[in-house]
Order: C-alpha cells, then sequence, then structure tokens
C-alpha cells in the first residue's frame, strides 16, 4: 500500500510524492531524493532529519517517543508544535495528503 504526500523542499518547491507503507518518512524522503542530512542514521539521537508536518494531518503521525522530544526540545529554536523526526514518523493511511515541509539548509 502506499500514499500521496506532498513535500515543500528547503526552497519552497513542492512535489507530491509516493510514501510507502515499509518505509519511514525518512526512508520516504531519500527514495524520493531529498537530501535530507540524518547523521545517526535513523537513530533518533541527530535531529538533522527534522520535518514539519501540516497541523491538520499531524495527529495521524502518532505520538512521540521521549527520545523525539527530548531532541525536538533541543531545538526549539526551530521546532514547533507539529514537528516531527522523519527516521520516527511511521507510516500511516491517515497520513495520505499530508504536506512534509523541510527546514530550509537541511
Ligand atoms: S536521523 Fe538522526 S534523529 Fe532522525
Amino acid at each position: 500500500m502506499s500514499i500521496n504526500i506532498t513535500v515543500v523542499d528547503e526552497d519552497g518547491e513542492s512535489r507530491e510524492v509516493e510514501w510507502r507503507d515499509n518505509q519511514t518518512l525518512l526512508e520516504c524522503l531519500h527514495k524520493n531524493q531529498y537530501p535530507v542530512l540524518a547523521t545517526c542514521g535513523g537513530n533518533a539521537s541527530c535531529a538533522t532529519c527534522h520535518a514539519f508536518l501540516d497541523p491538520e494531518h499531524f495527529p495521524a503521525s502518532g505520538e512521540r517517543t521521549e527520545e523525539e522530544e527530548d531532541l525536538l526540545e533541543m531545538i526549539d529554536d526551530v521546532a514547533t508544535e507539529t514537528s516531527r523526526l522523519s527516521c520516527q514518523t511511521e507510516y500511516h493511511d491517515e497520513l495520505d495528503g499530508a504536506t512534509v515541509t523541510l527546514k530550509p539548509g537541511m
């Protein structure tokens, strides 16, 4: 199964991409050639995979883990209420149509 999401890149360009059910959001972004740094390799310890979900779809992205909350607190100058670590964001059907915005300079 898969859904479609819109990704707004660091230059403000938006593109619709496919997100497959066996991918995290980070894997989906990488598969679609977005150069998300992901320094820690998806282990919830660097925050370089930070992305913003649109407020309408944010609840469907599930609960943040404690590690994720801690990391987002460390970057609270840029993180918002709808921030997620893309490596910790699992696929969900209800995220169909979501907009994911990458932080400028990622
Ligand atoms: S890749 Fe490091 S926290 Fe997501």
